[in-house]
């Protein structure tokens, strides 16, 4: 396998930098997908793929021999926040930062197609690398994209891998866990009706707010009723809209959250109890209630037979190989697996000089730059499986 020469390193940094310093939000990214495209177009190789879609692009690279057909996912997108850490390339968009890190998996993923396009222009690649740069990770509603969008009618991988930074870790170490890796997670919207008017009249009215606040209460004991201990659920009210500065009962509270698990059968029960708790909840309350349930995403699942193809595409890197506790956080590559074998890699991200960890979504967040190699490393190897 070819490393990342030095010159190659540099104009990877500086696209990480540059993409860092003008960040766009999910479904936003028009700049960040120009720019991919332009730096992909230079390699004589890489081929961009019509899949129509308005952002991220789809590009391959054909190996002259038999080999696999492999699909390497990086996101493109940024988080409606504002950066604290300082640096020279710190976010000139006001309120828009690359906080999770988006910016280092593109530009490691640019940096897979510099080393695959010297080995096939060498001839030293054989099977199909799919490179696919998906828009809209934060909110888990990208990868659903690309699939309406018909991306595997373009592509047709045997294997899928992905990567995320990980602060928590240091750069130089890579974790490939076996197992559930992220939380699967399913988000909704309740809608609660009552039935609004004068403040002073509360016998002519259906206060929504009353009944929002028991709804919010109860949902409390999903976790720590309803669930086993020995798994993971989280089940948050992230949003509650509703009310009037006015001595006056409004018609309806309308509430945004999430419920989600390492563990699917955990997920599926604790679903159920937040369905039967709202709708019973509202009717004592003598209110009406709706629940818009958005796509289910799965577990980032790592199989025991992807573990050990990943573990020797890591070890071939010449970083360490680790193990880390699962995160609660989700993940949209975790479609991918349907449609075929996947694993998700973590890049330790954290520079080994920095004691206190800053991490993902944080305004202070930031990634040490010298793990761009190991994941532009990471990706490459993991595409030459085979
Ligand atoms: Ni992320």
């Amino acid at each position: 396998m070819f490393k990342l020469t030095d010159e190659e390193y540099n104009q990877i940094l500086a696209f990480k930098r540059d993409l860092h310093m003008h960040p766009e939000l999910s479904r936003q990214e028009f700049e960040t997908t120009r720019k991919i495209k332009t730096f992909l177009e230079a390699l004589p190789s890489c081929k961009i793929l019509p899949v129509p879609a308005p952002t991220g692009v789809v590009a391959v690279i054909r190996g002259s021999g038999e080999g696999p057909e492999i699909m390497l996912r990086a996101d493109i997108d940024a988080l409606p926040q504002t950066e604290e850490y300082e640096s020279p390339w710190k976010s000139q968009t006001p309120g828009v930062m690359h906080a999770c890190g988006h910016d280092f998996h593109t530009a490691s993923l640019l940096g897979a197609a510099l080393i695959l396009n010297r080995m096939q222009l060498a001839g030293r690649l054989k099977g199909t690398v799919d490179l696919v740069f998906q828009p809209a990770e934060e909110g888990t509603t990208g990868a659903r994209m690309l699939l309406d969008a018909g991306l595997f009618d373009w592509i047709h991988p045997q294997y899928c891998f992905g990567i995320h930074n990980w602060p928590s870790v240091e750069s130089g170490k890579i974790v490939c866990n076996q197992g559930p890796l992220m939380s699967a997670k399913r988000n909704f919207d309740i809608l609660i009706h009552g039935s609004g008017g004068h403040g002073s009249m509360p016998h002519l009215n259906v206060d929504p707010i009353v009944c929002a606040a028991a709804i919010i209460q109860s949902l409390q004991t999903v976790v720590s009723r309803n669930t086993n201990p020995l798994d993971s659920v989280i089940l948050s009210i992230n949003q509650i809209e509703g009310g009037s500065p006015m001595n006056l009962v409004v018609d309806k509270v309308s509430m945004k959250a999430t419920v989600r698990s390492l563990s699917e059968a955990a997920l599926d029960r604790a679903i159920a109890r937040t369905q039967a708790i709202v709708e019973n909840t509202a009717l004592a309350y003598e209110c009406r209630s709706e629940i818009v349930w958005k796509e289910r995403i799965p577990s980032v699942f790592n199989t025991p037979e992807m573990t050990t193809l990943a573990r020797t595409c890591a070890e071939s890197t010449g970083c360490q190989v680790v193990d880390a506790p699962p995160s609660l956080a989700s993940e949209d590559f975790a479609l991918y697996r349907a449609f075929a074998p996947s694993f998700f890699y973590w890049v330790g991200s954290r520079s080994p000089e920095e004691t206190k960890t800053e991490e993902l979504h944080r305004p202070r967040f930031h990634t040490d730059d010298t793990a761009l190699r190991y994941a532009a490393e990471l990706y490459a190897a993991s595409a030459c499986l085979g």
